[in-house]
């Protein structure tokens, strides 16, 4: 069975960290053959601060707007994603609760796991992420990586120092593993 994942990049800040991490798990996720994977860089799709009038929870079909339909169909079209995500001030960054808040269908009856990173390893981001994704329909997994201190992983140019995120790859591969369970046993239930 062929799977749809979408690697969503949480950071849209001038000097992030967070690409580095989102491609780390990007060139991990398309070692499995049976993964067809995509990074959402939030950049890429940034929305208005959300003042929509109806619920998301309430539109069947097309959103009001292209920017909002782009966004949808991305969305819609994953079997699972993956969110790599900063901790601001011990929550998630608006950036991507923003662009969460925009949908709801296409978020539903899917699983997602997290790539957080900061003092604690962001653990506190993905507890709060879990919270918002089960309200959204969705199965967030047990495991995530949790990258520690990512001030220190950086040289002095902003590039990522070399090895600084090998001792995370085994549990980067247990987490993609246990993402595909899900997503196929989600599929298939879907399908259904
Ligand atoms: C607005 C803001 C709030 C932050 N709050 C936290 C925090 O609560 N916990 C933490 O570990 N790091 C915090 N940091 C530090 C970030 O972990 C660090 O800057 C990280 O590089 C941010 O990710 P990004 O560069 O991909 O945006 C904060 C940074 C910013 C910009």
């Amino acid at each position: 069975m062929s799977l749809n994942i979408k690697i969503i990049l949480a950071s849209v800040r001038e000097g992030r960290f967070g690409d580095k991490p989102a491609e780390w798990i990007t060139t991990i996720a398309k070692e499995k053959e049976e993964l067809l994977v995509e990074m959402l860089d939030l950049r890429e799709y940034s929305l208005p601060i959300f003042q929509e009038g109806v619920s998301p929870a309430g539109i069947k079909g097309e959103y009001r707007t292209p920017e909002i339909n782009r966004w949808a169909k991305k969305i819609a079209e994953a079997d699972a994603f993956i969110v790599v995500t900063p901790e601001y001030n011990h929550g998630y960054p608006s950036s991507l609760k923003n662009n969460i808040d925009y949908l709801y269908k296409e978020w539903n009856d899917k699983p997602v796991c997290f790539v957080s990173y900061g003092a604690t390893g962001g653990a506190r981001v993905i507890q709060q992420l879990r919270q918002v994704s089960t309200e959204l329909q969705m199965a967030p997994i047990r495991n995530s990586v949790h990258i520690m201190s990512p001030w220190f992983l950086t040289e002095t140019d902003g590039t990522l120092k070399a090895g600084a995120l090998d001792v995370y790859t085994k549990p980067a591969q247990n987490m993609v593993t246990q993402l595909i369970w899900w997503a196929k046993a989600l599929k298939n239930a879907r399908e259904q």
